[in-house]
């Protein structure tokens, strides 16, 4: 993979990057992690997602010892050398660190932090224009005295499994129920339904990851007049839906056209996600292209 690689302040190519196999990171999945992206070059809603790493961190009593400012130098310079006309996603992770082979976390002194740069793939267009599949996961999201969803946590086999299953089916994502069977998220994106006009995803509550995309579109819903709130949602539920679609960093909004075998409203990507997209990119474009210039 073409990618730039920061470990500990350490900036290879991808392929030169190295990990202690005693990093807990590695052992026990113990650690947590961003993804971002930019537009015009610039980490889009950055702030936000540290706040999210740093909270994601103190779930797991795992320090990070670096500032904001300190962790956005790094990843500015890791990106530096990343596809210079394009945008770029961004992979940060801080683990628990090298030590013993041990759950304890006083084995391990010192965090263990990697930025992953690389050329940002944009969703293809046919992709939007056409909209996705998505199936039903069997497997159930974790309970969130498990491991909750709402960390964004380097273990990510609940993710993986449920992801496996869209995979095996052709399908672009799986949606994950909890344990009262109400819909949660999908495997790493967030879920939003319309009905008569108003937008709606689940809450919190129901144990999934909150993410930036997800909060943001709660603002970008009021910029156009378009109610976007949360509501317990359960799987029928979505014969009685007009529209569908996913939210992510990386994919921004993806209209999902069907669900299993069941199609979604009119079967075709909805007029309501389409708008949010396009006022999504404008103010993506707007809140980053205002430090075109700085660097
Ligand atoms: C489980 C899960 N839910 C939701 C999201 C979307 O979050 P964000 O909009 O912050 O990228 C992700 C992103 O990776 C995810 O892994």
């Amino acid at each position: 993979m073409d990618a730039t690689v920061n470990v500990n302040g350490v900036v290879t190519a991808g392929d030169q990057a190295v990990v202690s196999v005693f990093d807990h990171g590695f052992l026990y999945g113990d650690g947590v992690y961003e993804t971002l992206r930019t537009y015009n070059r610039h980490p889009f809603l950055l702030d936000r997602h540290l706040a999210r790493l740093r909270a994601s961190a103190t779930r797991l009593a795992l320090d990070v010892p670096p500032t904001d400012h300190e962790l956005e130098t790094s990843m500015r310079d890791t990106m530096s050398r990343v596809n210079p006309e394009g945008e770029v996603m961004l992979r940060m992770l801080v683990t628990r660190g090298v030590g013993d082979l041990t759950y304890d976390p006083a084995s391990c002194p010192h965090p263990t932090i990697v930025i992953i740069a690389r050329a940002h793939r944009d969703t293809p267009e046919e992709v939007v224009r056409i909209g996705v599949h998505v199936v039903l996961a069997s497997v159930l999201r974790n309970h969130p005295r498990s491991v909750d969803p709402s960390i964004k946590s380097n273990n990510l086999l609940n993710n993986v499994l449920a992801m496996q299953e869209a995979i095996h089916q052709g399908a672009y994502e799986a949606i994950l129920l909890n344990h009262r069977g109400e819909l949660t998220e999908c495997s790493q994106s967030n879920l939003f339904a319309v009905r008569d006009g108003v937008v709606l995803t689940p809450p919190l509550d129901a144990g999934l990851l909150e993410g930036v995309t997800r909060n943001f579109l709660f603002e970008v819903g009021r910029e156009i007049g378009v109610p976007v709130r949360e509501a317990v949602l359960r799987e029928p539920d979505l014969d009685h839906v007009d529209e569908l679609f996913i939210t992510s960093t990386t994919r921004e909004v993806v209209p999902v056209v069907r669900v299993g075998e069941r199609p979604v409203g009119t079967g075709r990507p909805g007029p309501i996600a389409s708008r949010l997209l396009v006022r999504f990119r404008e103010l993506a474009e707007a809140l980053t292209g205002a430090h075109v210039g700085d660097s």
